[in-house]
C-alpha cells in the first residue's frame, strides 16, 4: 500500500513528547523523513529507537509478503530490557526497570537468542512476517 508522505520532508519541532511526538512517529510510518527537536536529549533519542524499531517492523512484514511463495520467511524480535554492555556503568539497571516489567527483572541475552534460533529454525516452519515481543510482560501493562 502507498505510504501517504512517501518522498517528502517533515519538520516538526516539540516532538520529544506529547502532540509532536505522535505525529513525528506516524509521519514516518507513513514514509516523511522526520526531523525533529525538543531539549530533552534522552526523550528524542527514545522516540529515534522508537522510529527504527517500527521501520524494522514494517519492513519485516514487506519482505514476509514479497518473498513468502518462494520458500522465504521473514520474521523480526522485538526485545524489551536486556542487560547487556549498552546499559552505562554504574547505572542501577535492574532498581530502574522494575517496576515497569511484570516480571521482576531484565533480560538475559540467552534469553533473547534462542528465540532467535526459534525463528531461524524449522520449528518456526509457519511463521512469517512476525514480530516476537520479548519483554518479559514489559508491553502488557
Ligand atoms: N495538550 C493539549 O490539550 C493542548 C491543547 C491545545 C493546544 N496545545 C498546544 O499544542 C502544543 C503541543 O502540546 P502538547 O500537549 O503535545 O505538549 P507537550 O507534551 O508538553 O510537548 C511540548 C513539546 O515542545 C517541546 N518544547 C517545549 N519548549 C521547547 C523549547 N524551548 N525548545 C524546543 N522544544 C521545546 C517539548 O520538548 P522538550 O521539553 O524536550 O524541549 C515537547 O516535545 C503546545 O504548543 C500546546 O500549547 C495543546
Amino acid at each position: 500500500m502507498a505510504k501517504r508522505l512517501e518522498g517528502k520532508v517533515a519538520l516538526i519541532s516539540g516532538a520529544t513528547s506529547g502532540i509532536g511526538k505522535a505525529t513525528a512517529i506516524l509521519f514516518a510510518e507513513e514514509g516523511a523523513k522526520v526531523v525533529f527537536c525538543g531539549r530533552r536529549q534522552e526523550l528524542g533519542e527514545k522516540i529515534e529507537q522508537e522510529i527504527k524499531a517500527r521501520a524494522v517492523i514494517q519492513f519485516t512484514r514487506a519482505v514476509a509478503v514479497e518473498f513468502a511463495s518462494r520458500g522465504i520467511r521473514s520474521n523480526c524480535i522485538v526485545p524489551g530490557l536486556v542487560n547487556t554492555d549498552l546499559i552505562p556503568e554504574g547505572c542501577d539497571f535492574e532498581k530502574l526497570i522494575l517496576p515497569s516489567v511484570p516480571m521482576g527483572r531484565s533480560g538475559k541475552p540467552h534469553e533473547i537468542a534462542k528465540a532467535v534460533l526459534f525463528l531461524a529454525s524449522d520449528e518456526s516452519s509457519y511463521c512469517t512476517g512476525m514480530s516476537l515481543v520479548i519483554d518479559g510482560g514489559k508491553s502488557v501493562l
